[in-house]
């Protein structure tokens, strides 16, 4: 007999534990979460907030998503990537990112109504936290995971009380392992991780200093600096971050991995300060130090049978492109609403192998293109001739040759040019982002062939209704001067169908089809005198199928089928089609 029971334990309080017992708890599912510290994330770690992440919160609320905001550093005070010999130094070149190129803006705008954002962990943990807190998940902090045992009905997990040194077991349904890079639910469940864990060594130097006189002029997330050794270990470059503007930073400077780590005392961390703003006489309020480790693995299953794993417990990669919590959390978005449909009853235990069918390859993409990223840095640092020793006279000269006015030297400057460019699959991959599309049992393609991109699909966001591509967003208007996206009257923890004049007979068929299956399956037609209307006809340029046809959208706002025209039996076709996907 356990000491306690709940539906799903969720193993850690970092974003991806945090996002699934707040939405667990707002689909009305008992969930308790457990962390092994007494508090929440005390560094700033992750923090650029990608537009489908700030999608994520808009579902939770816009309670949620505005509180998100108001911690933020808005992306007008994010875009300009510098690169540098230091901050008070020379700068080499700089690079429009995150979405802040007009161009950039404009897909960003067209895309989703929400904003990228630099929003720390310390701000986006407390965040969904207290969201789950306040909506239902049992917290218990200062509570470690030790093991567990799974068998046909559900998972005993041993757990340890770190107050009282006592250890208690907890008897759940599902068990989620949310528990980071060196996930111990994993290993534990045996599942396997691929790729290599520690290829390269970092220090993050969390500090205080005003350096507004640097940066002002030229607001950023991200101040590149490149000096001799920046390309040693870490993640491609020495990094001088803002954490809050301009008065909080964080420093992220390589290691040989090598090398045993280094002891970061106020010393070093003082000196590399100085060093990388480039004031020997900076002072600093050093708030911490501590080194980590260059991760390039992805776990090659993300479930097995009732354990699940998520966010850095499923996929360990560098901070490069920001995809840490992003990807967490995005998993967590993806789970939810499977686990509450089967514990609701509404859904079989099928359904739930489409969490691993559908985010393990999202896992090894990300992990394969933050690794990259570091990677192309080489291209930078071989046009200012900053490769091929340490001999800083020698290199020095490499960088300065490319102020000359000879042939060789124009030359250098278009590659130094091209090199930073390129650095747009790092800092402004809005494809990366936002084009996850899924293929498996819970979605239903009919044999429709998926679109090609017309663009490259790493940089550019591609909309498409076919089923597995996340809902378009268009914006819709009411009678009384309302203003919504197609993803507001999407997800919500429900199906829903959208469909236009000529399409009645599917919202007939969908309030039957609900009835029948117990489910929720909310239904609207968009068009002209309807509740929502499509003035200015976005919806109907993106919606991909006629006035009568619908579209199905699942609680995470993807699309699961979709239909050109009427049908001549809406709710055989209904039926068909959620019950598949539900695995009934
Ligand atoms: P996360 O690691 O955040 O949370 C794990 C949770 O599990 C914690 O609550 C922990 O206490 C708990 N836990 C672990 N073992 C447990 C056990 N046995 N029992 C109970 N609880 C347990 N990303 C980025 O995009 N930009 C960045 O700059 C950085 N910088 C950075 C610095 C450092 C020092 C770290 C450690 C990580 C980063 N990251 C980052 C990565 C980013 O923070 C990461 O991707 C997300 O936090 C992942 O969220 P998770 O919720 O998956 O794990």
């Amino acid at each position: 007999m356990a000491d306690m029971t709940t539906d799903v334990l969720i193993i850690g309080t970092g974003p991806a534990g945090s996002a699934t017992a707040a939405l667990l708890s707002t689909y009305g599912i008992e969930n308790m979460a457990i962390n092994r510290y007494r508090w929440l994330a005390n560094t700033p770690r992750a923090h650029i907030t990608n537009q489908r992440t700030m999608e994520v919160l808009r579902d939770l609320g816009r309670d949620v998503e505005d509180e998100a905001y108001m911690h933020a550093a808005g992306q007008d005070l994010m875009g300009e990537n510098v690169f540098c010999e230091s901050l008070a130094g020379e700068e080499i070149g700089r690079m429009k990112s995150w979405g802040t190129h007009p161009l950039s803006k404009a897909e960003h705008l067209l895309s989703s109504p929400t904003f990228m954002n630099d929003l720390p962990q310390t701000f986006m943990e407390p965040l969904l936290f207290k969201t789950a807190c306040s909506r239902g998940t049992q917290a218990r902090m200062s509570t470690e995971y030790l093991s567990h045992v799974q068998d046909a009905e559900g998972v005993t997990t041993t757990c340890l009380d770190r107050l009282s040194g006592k250890e208690f077991t907890i008897r759940s349904k599902y068990l989620v392992g949310a528990d980071g890079g060196n996930s111990l639910v994993a290993s534990n469940e045996g599942l396997e991780i691929s790729g290599a864990m520690g290829v390269g060594g970092s220090m993050n130097i969390l500090f205080k200093a005003d350096l507004s006189k640097y940066v002002a002029h030229r607001p950023s997330v991200l101040y590149w600096v490149m000096q001799p050794g920046a390309d040693v270990g870490g993640i491609g470059m020495g990094l001088v971050r803002m954490v809050r503007p301009w008065n909080e930073w964080l420093i992220v400077w390589g290691y040989d991995i090598n090398e045993p780590a280094p002891e970061v005392d106020e010393k070093m961390a003082t000196d590399v300060a100085r060093q990388l703003v480039g004031d020997p006489e900076l002072e600093i309020e050093l708030i911490s130090a501590n080194t980590w480790t260059v991760n390039n693995a992805y776990a090659e299953k993300m479930s097995s049978g009732r354990v699940f794993i998520m966010g850095d417990a499923a996929h360990r990669h560098p901070p490069s492109n920001g995809l840490g919590s992003n990807t967490s959390i995005q998993d967590s978005f993806n789970l939810a609403w499977k686990l509450a449909a089967v514990l609701k009853g509404e859904a079989g235990e099928r359904l739930l192998e489409s969490y691993n069918t559908e985010r393990a390859p999202v896992a090894k993409q990300i992990v394969t293109r933050a690794n990259q990223s570091i990677a192309e840095f080489g291209p930078i640092f071989e046009a200012l001739g900053m490769t091929g020793g340490t001999d800083v006279e020698k290199i020095k000269a490499n960088m300065d040759a490319r102020c000359d006015t000879t042939a060789a030297a124009e030359e250098q400057r278009a590659a130094l040019r091209d090199a930073i460019a390129f650095k747009k699959y790092e800092f402004d991959a809005h494809g990366v982002e936002m084009n996850q599309r899924y293929k498996s049992d819970a979605i239903v393609t009919d044999g429709q062939m998926e679109p090609d991109f017309a663009l490259d699909a790493d940089l550019h966001y591609q909309p498409t209704t076919w089923p597995g591509a996340r809902i378009p967003h268009a914006w819709l208007f009411d009678a009384e001067g309302g203003k919504h996206s197609t993803l507001d009257i999407t997800g919500g923890g429900s199906f829903t169908l959208l469909t236009g004049l000529g399409g009645e007979a599917w919202v007939e068929a969908a309030a039957k089809v609900s009835a029948a299956l117990g489910i929720t399956l909310k239904a609207h037609v968009i068009g002209p005198r309807q509740t929502y209307v499509d003035h200015v006809g976005d919806w109907a340029r993106a919606r991909e199928i006629g006035d009568s046809g619908c579209i199905l959208v699942r609680p995470d706002q993807h699309v699961c089928w979709r239909q050109e025209a009427l049908a001549d039996n809406p709710e055989a076709e209904l039926t068909r089609v959620m019950s598949q996907i539900l695995a009934k």
